[in-house]
């Protein structure tokens, strides 16, 4: 294992909801399995005034909460003693100069510092100006990295006036744009998959792929975020970001290396290759809904236009489905279907990547119905998965076929377990950017979305609904460019049988 460099984590926003359920959680889980360096200090930072002991409190009643009676007390200790809290009170001008006196005189604070920017997008300037303006993300004497989360602006005009404003305090390898779906076990498998198996490079272009789906479904609803749900809608929460990242894996190139900036620069060539989907033609390309009331694992939920702090009027779509075509010689003619929704009937993450059928059909007389094509699935959440169906023959007389599913599931009893935070904060403290964006990534990923959501934006009078713990709203199966094409809802049953809604 690389050793890693002394260093102190800043969070901002250290009391809020990602710290609380992935922040923290994924230090903890990461101390224990002894993956955390001896000198690491993290220094929780709120606006909320807080004693030390109150912070412990609060990170204790975290931890106790998940792991309850079975938590390794020893770890808990040793993990206490890294924690302090430093208060940012709105308004209060010298607070920032308390925070450099604090990390530069405080023996207790390596000076290789990681900000850690877990608060509202709106905040990121102002914060990034605050510590730029005292000097504190100078590498004087150690680096100095800051981690942005998603979303990076909110189309790609803001992207760019964002990235402005941090070019004023830091150069673009010490900024990580974090995506947590790279930080996802299966997500890096996509890689693995395609470049440590030749296997399949043969067939992965458009001689022999019919089509490929990207789905992320979830049965939760917005869940008191409307806030910022109401001005994001699906198409930017999770298809600009998350999805549109998986595509980049599945369909780039092999990169010259797997270091960052090859690997980076090989997801860019993909992104730019996508076809501008122009104003006149979003409706073909896209489809948007918004959740109704519905049932949801026998519970009965309430519709979106219901949720707290979402307007009655409001258009924001929970659904949004979008077919792509990647202008390059491998994936010429290949729609890559990407959907995504809240209060849907299952909580599902998967690659479905749809064969064409045989050029000759031998055995049409014999096979009742159509010929079935091949698939390949990767099963990204709740289970990470890697399937494949083929056709063979039903034992017997008669030359009848059945599709079966090689399930080459790789995760055996005992095998780690990290959450995707884990190996991306772990990635920051080393320096390793291969799993986040780069700016140019960021802005290509905002123009294939940006003349949907002007579109969007534009039509305030009327959003398709689908019931809440349905598969979606019907009408986004006019995105598919064959009556044969359907969406594979579950990885289970066999593809030859789509499922109703
Ligand atoms: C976040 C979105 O980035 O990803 C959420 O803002 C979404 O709306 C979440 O629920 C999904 O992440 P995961 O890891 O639960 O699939």
């Amino acid at each position: 294992m690389k050793a890693i460099d002394p260093c102190t984590l800043v969070f901002f926003g250290a009391g809020g909801n990602l710290s609380r359920r992935k922040l923290i959680p994924a230090l903890f889980h990461l101390d224990m399995s002894q993956r955390l360096p001896e000198h690491l200090a993290i220094l929780g930072c709120d606006i909320t005034l807080r004693e030390h002991d109150e912070w412990l409190k609060f990170v204790t009643d975290i931890l106790r909460e998940i792991h309850g009676a079975a938590i390794d007390e020893a770890a808990l200790t040793r993990f206490c003693a890294r924690l302090h809290y430093f208060a940012v009170p709105p308004g209060d001008d010298n607070a920032y100069l308390r925070l450099q006196t604090l990390l530069n005189d405080d023996p207790n604070f390596p000076p290789n510092i990681v900000y850690y920017m877990a608060v509202r997008p709106a905040d990121y300037p102002n914060i990034v100006e605050k510590l730029g303006n005292v000097g504190l993300l100078k590498q004087k004497n150690g680096w100095r990295r800051v981690v942005i989360e998603k979303p990076f602006g909110y189309d790609l005009l803001s992207a760019q006036t964002l990235q402005a404003s941090l070019y004023r305090h830091l150069d673009e390898p010490q900024i990580y744009r974090i995506d947590h779906y790279l930080g996802k076990g299966t997500v890096q498998n996509v890689m693995v998959f395609r470049f440590a198996n030749l296997l399949l490079e043969p067939l992965w272009n458009h001689h022999y792929i019919d089509h490929v789906q990207i789905t992320h479904s979830e049965t939760l609803g917005v869940e008191g975020r409307a806030d910022y749900y109401e001005g994001a809608g699906a198409l930017r929460d999770m298809i600009q970001s998350h999805l549109l990242q998986l595509l980049a894996l599945v369909a780039m190139e092999p990169p010259v290396t797997m270091s960052a900036e090859h690997l980076r620069d090989e997801k860019v060539k993909v992104l730019k290759a996508i076809r501008p989907i122009t104003q006149n033609a979003v409706h073909a390309h896209a489809f948007r809904g918004q959740y109704a009331s519905g049932t949801v694992n026998g519970q009965t939920v309430p519709g979106y236009l219901e949720e707290k702090n979402v307007a009655r009027d409001s258009t924001t779509e929970t659904y949004a489905a979008m077919k792509l075509f990647i202008d390059n010689w491998r994936w010429a003619g290949v729609p890559f279907y990407l959907r995504t929704g809240k209060r849907m009937a299952e909580n599902s993450s998967a690659i479905c990547i749809r064969f064409k059928t045989p050029p000759q059909d031998l055995l049409r007389r014999t096979r009742q119905g159509p010929p079935q094509p091949n698939w390949i699935m990767l099963g990204i959440q709740p289970n990470d998965c890697l399937k494949m169906e083929m056709q063979v023959k039903v034992p017997g007389l008669d030359l009848h076929t059945r599709t079966i599913s090689l399930d080459a599931t790789y995760r055996k009893d005992g095998d780690e377990d990290f959450d995707a935070y884990e190996g991306l904060l772990l990635d920051t403290i080393m320096g390793d950017h291969s799993l986040f964006l780069r700016i140019d990534e960021v802005e290509a990923a905002w123009r294939v979305v940006d003349p949907i959501l002007k579109v969007w934006a534009m039509e305030r009078e009327f959003i398709n609904t689908y019931a809440a713990g349905s598969w979606g709203p019907r009408g986004t199966y006019r995105l598919f460019d064959r009556d044969d094409q359907f969406w594979r809802h579950s990885l289970d049953q066999d593809g030859a049988n789509p499922q109703a809604y």
